[in-house]
């Protein structure tokens, strides 16, 4: 199969020296990519800014903002069986980049926001499309419900649902616990483990239902 992951946060800019931003680590992308890889698979890994070495074998697309992660998104999905967006794209970005840093004069200063494309709703609902969408739901609270209205409005393939409110799971962890929701209401869930552990059963959920897909197109 052909693998298109994004991993990571993304950096909106404010000004030529800030940015807003998130705390993930892309630990969980990375360790998707390493184990496609690792099962024989093509991957096409694009990532925010992290500090891990991107797999040897992928083809890397580096970026920074959510519009170039949903450009380099749209150039690249076409070529693959499967889309897992793992990366925390930032919801927001400033409405205007300051071309010059921001001084500092009064009290309190308000940023003005507005909302980010969102890459995994328009990949969703592409109409023509012809590859897997799984999307990524990082909760603090509701867990279950929000990862299936996520599935449902995105129009995803799969949704696969973590816990952030805890410290030793989910965003900056080595370890994870993840439910993995599908379409038809059916759920998995995969017990706390090392990211490359999920990682690893992922793939093979990934695999089993692509197979599935091209069954029924036959
Ligand atoms: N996502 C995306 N583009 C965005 C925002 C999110 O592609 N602009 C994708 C993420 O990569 C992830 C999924 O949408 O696969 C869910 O992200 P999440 O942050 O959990 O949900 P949101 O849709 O942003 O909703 P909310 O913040 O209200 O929970």
């Amino acid at each position: 199969m052909k693998f298109l992951i994004t991993a990571g946060p993304t950096r909106e800019p404010i000004d030529p020296v800030r940015y807003i931003s998130n705390r993930s680590s892309g630990k969980m992308g990375y360790a998707i990519a390493e184990a496609a890889l690792d099962a024989g698979h093509q991957v096409i890994l694009i990532s925010g800014p992290v500090n891990i070495e991107p797999p040897q074998n992928a083809k890397f697309v580096s970026v920074s903002t959510s519009d170039e992660m949903f450009d380099a998104v749209r150039r690249h999905a076409d070529k693959c069986d499967a889309c897992v967006l793992c990366a925390a794209v930032a919801d927001y970005k400033p409405a205007a980049v300051s071309p010059t840093k921001i001084k500092k004069r009064n009290e309190t200063i308000s940023l003005e926001l507005i909302r980010t494309r969102d890459i995994l709703d328009l990949l969703g609902h592409r109409q023509d499309r012809q590859f897997l969408v799984v999307g990524f739901a990082a909760e603090t609270n509701d867990l279950e419900q929000n990862a299936m209205q996520k599935l449902r409005d995105k129009n995803c393939d799969l949704m696969i649902a973590n816990d952030v409110s805890s410290t030793n799971s989910g965003m900056e962890s080595d370890a994870n616990e993840v439910t993995v929701f599908f379409k038809n209401g059916e759920r998995q869930k995969i017990s706390r483990a090392p990211k490359e552990i999920i990682a690893r059963e992922l793939v093979k959920i990934f695999q089993v239902l692509q197979q599935k897909c091209l069954t029924k197109k036959m």
